[in-house]
């Protein structure tokens, strides 16, 4: 099976950048994900295992299925996972998520994170987890708004960067602001009862730590620059720009009146 097209790379910095992620948006995006009365839930576009192993702590009693097109993604999360495998609690296969390997109306639960962003047809994903939910069944389903990014005080090379990354996304057929467009899809694809919500990290000076606000900000810089090899090789951005950009991080870190907001949003439904 092909590689899809994939901004942040599968290299294994970007790996353990994924399992960091999975920790780091905890609580702004596992908030609302209620599991409680499934027992058979399915993750589509797993990656590495990072958001299975919270759902796994988090539900004790649910057997979690995870799919992925990438064999190394797969092969991580399987190392990741591995208590939990050997315990029967998961099951991870190689599959697309436009053709899920499983049968109709079999489970309780599915959840899609960060994956929609990057397919070039979402509604036919939303459409396979339709397909596989038992009538009743709940989906939820996480992606980021990117055209939501809002900093202050301004920061040009950021933006520039930005601008670059987000267009490289769309010329590799993905949507960095599928986001906003959730209730449609799933709508499209059948679901009732859509619930949308807002899920995004901020920083402002409700967080009062340098080192939690300095921690904030490096885990945005790390995700921003996990496409930078890719957009100076194919000459969207220059070193230049991204040497700026970690001077404007670092100014961030230091100025007590900064905002970051990254905008994510969730949509929980139903079949
Ligand atoms: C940003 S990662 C998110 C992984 C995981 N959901 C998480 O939040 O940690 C996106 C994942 O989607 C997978 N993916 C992309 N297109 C896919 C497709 N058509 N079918 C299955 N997986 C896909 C990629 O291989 C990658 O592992």
């Amino acid at each position: 099976m092909s590689k899809p097209g994939y901004i942040h790379t599968f290299s294994k910095k970007e790996q353990d950048r994924l399992l960091n992620q999975g920790q780091f948006l905890e609580p702004y995006i596992h908030r609302q994900i209620d599991f409680t009365n499934c027992r058979h839930v399915l993750e589509i576009g797993c990656g590495v295992g990072a958001q299975i192993s919270i759902l796994a702590r988090k539900f004790p009693n649910l057997i979690i299925d995870g799919i992925d097109l990438v064999s190394s993604q797969i092969s991580r999360a399987e190392s990741t996972l591995g208590d939990l495998i050997a315990n029967q609690r998961v099951n991870l296969k190689i599959a697309s998520a436009y053709e899920l390997p499983f049968p109709d109306n079999g489970y309780d639960g599915a959840c899609v994170f960060s994956v929609l962003e990057h397919v070039d047809d979402p509604l036919a994903v939303l459409n396979e987890a339709h397909r596989v939910l038992k009538f009743g069944g709940v989906l939820y389903c996480t992606e980021v708004f990117n055209s939501g990014l809002y900093i202050y005080p301004n920061c040009p090379a950021i933006n520039e960067y930005w601008t670059a990354f987000n267009q490289c996304q769309i010329d590799m057929g993905g949507d960095p602001d599928i986001g906003m467009k959730l209730v449609n899809l799933a709508s499209a694809a059948g679901f009732k009862q859509i619930d949308f919500r807002d899920v995004s990290p901020i920083l402002d000076q409700r967080i009062v730590s340098k080192p939690q606000r300095a921690d904030f900000l490096n885990f945005w810089k790390s995700l921003f620059l996990s496409a930078s090899g890719g957009l100076i090789s194919e000459g969207r951005i220059t070193s230049a720009v991204v040497s700026e950009l970690h001077e404007e991080f670092n100014a961030l870190i230091e100025n007590k009146d900064t905002v970051f907001l990254y905008s994510g949003k969730q949509i929980e439904c139903y079949k």
